[in-house]
């Protein structure tokens, strides 16, 4: 048996792909290039905006003309988009199989190994995929699922109803994970979480924090580098803050979602900060950590949103100088808050007009900060050959750039490349020993 998966969505979607492919190898089957050749068709699906929706809705038409080739093909929904419809799913898409939420990636296994092949579907959050095995896309990378779930109630997000309540993992399980993987060869590990540093406090009978696990795994011999995504600036406490300046591993890279410059917009976002308390854990970051690389989300159009909120998000934006930011058009979402709201609206074009002038000023100010490494030696995690060009390489900077440098290393190599230019996306240099080769004796 062959199954093909679609991932669709966030890190930690790839990550439950990641453990739908590790578990369906350990059940015997293989995985095949293309639908196509597939007897087992699965989506790993997202909901976050509305767009999601439409791109799924379009492979699902592949999907159902496949089994309609060949009954016997099984296709399978996984993730929010299949939890945030699991009353309507089967009626909606009668050529769906099985259809299971975030929670259920290991009731898969359950369905295939059951006699009964007809519709079923789980949505229960009953468990972890970090504990189902991996199959792992790339050998010096890997997922660390930290939490599941969240409790924040951000009035626009559907993620609190698709994932559940938070549930953090055992920390004495999240570093025997770190030592296994180490031992299997990963140098970079991203620890996962909806609201990756409120990490810890739902553990019984002993919490743990986050800082302290950043700690933790900062000392497993073998690991290099830490990431995490997505930390809530609620909780970006002091103590993170410094583990970025102490601990050798974890890069100068912060995510850290600002969604509106408005107070009163974030206020009616339910964010639980407004935008002084943001900027105050700016200057902390910046205080300890003068050279990190700050990234952010922010939404435009959000309900009630006037002129003068957003010239507050393009002021905030333009005084903290990000590295990069992913920037969206408000989309609502069934069952949320924000998703109901009829007043203050902001028409499509407005919309649309506000995100071009968002964009070109993070772009502008993407670029310069990237100047900032022109003449300065990175290292870089290399991961393949350049997209643009097959004869050099390509990787991340623990800035988390993405770098483009012409050199002898292979994937998995940490390089040392000497930056020669910038833009506000990617960086591009040269790797030290060609530069040190042909430099005269
Ligand atoms: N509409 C637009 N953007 C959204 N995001 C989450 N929900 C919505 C929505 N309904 C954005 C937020 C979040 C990122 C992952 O997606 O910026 O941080
Ligand atoms: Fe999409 Fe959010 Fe679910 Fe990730 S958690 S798959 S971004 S809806």
């Amino acid at each position: 048996m062959r199954y093909h998966v679609t991932t669709f969505g966030c890190q930690m979607n790839e990550h439950d792909s990641e453990r739908m492919r590790g578990m369906l190898d350990a059940l015997g089957y293989q995985e095949a290039g293309t639908r196509e050749d597939a007897d087992l068709i699965l989506f790993n699906t997202c909901s976050i905006r509305e767009t999601a929706d439409s791109r799924l809705v379009a492979h699902l038409g592949e999907a159902k003309r496949l089994k309609r080739e060949n009954p016997e093909r099984i296709v399978g929904v996984g993730g929010c988009w299949a939890q945030s419809l699991k009353d309507e799913v089967f009626e909606r898409f009668p050529f769906v199989d099985v259809a299971f939420g975030p929670g259920q990636v290991n009731r898969l296994a359950d369905f295939l190994l059951s006699d009964n092949l007809g519709a079923q579907g789980y949505f229960e959050f009953e468990s972890f995929t970090g504990d189902l095995p991996a199959k792992r896309l790339r050998a010096v990378q890997g997922w660390l699922q930290v939490s599941v779930g969240c409790n924040c109630r951000c009035s626009y997000c559907i993620v609190p109803s698709t994932r559940g309540r938070e549930v953090s993992r055992a920390l004495a399980d999240l570093v025997a994970q770190a030592h296994s993987m180490a031992s299997d060869g990963v140098r970079e590990l991203t620890l996962l979480g909806q609201n990756v540093n409120s990490y810890g406090r739902d553990l019984r009978p002993e919490r743990a924090t986050f800082a302290e696990l950043l700690r933790q795994i900062d000392d497993v011999p073998g690991i290099e580098r830490i990431r995490y995504t997505s930390p809530h600036p609620k909780d970006m406490r002091e103590d993170v803050v410094r583990a970025h300046a102490e601990l050798a591993s974890l890069c100068e890279h912060i995510h850290l979602p600002l969604q509106s410059g408005s107070s009163r917009i974030l206020r009616a976002m339910r964010r639980t900060y407004d935008r002084e308390r943001y900027l105050d854990r700016v200057a902390l970051i910046r205080e300890h950590v003068p050279d990190v690389s700050l990234t952010t989300d922010i939404i435009v159009g959000f309900p009630g949103e006037t002129e003068s909120d957003f010239e507050q998000t393009l002021e905030v934006v333009d005084r903290v100088s990000y590295d990069g930011a992913f920037t969206f058009i408000f989309s609502p979402r069934r069952g949320t808050q924000a998703g109901e709201l009829t007043d203050g609206l902001v028409p499509h074009e407005v919309k649309v007009a506000r995100l071009e002038r968002l964009v070109e000023l993070v772009q502008r100010r993407a670029r310069e900060r990237a100047e900032r490494f022109v003449g300065r030696t990175v290292e870089v995690l290399v991961e393949g050959a350049s997209r643009t060009d097959p004869d050099r390489l390509r990787g991340r900077s623990r800035h988390n750039k993405v770098v483009n440098f012409t050199g002898l290393a292979r994937p998995g190599d940490l390089a040392q490349v000497d930056i020669t230019s910038a833009t506000s996306q990617t960086l591009a240099g040269d790797e030290r020993i060609l530069t040190r080769a042909a430099a005269p004796a």
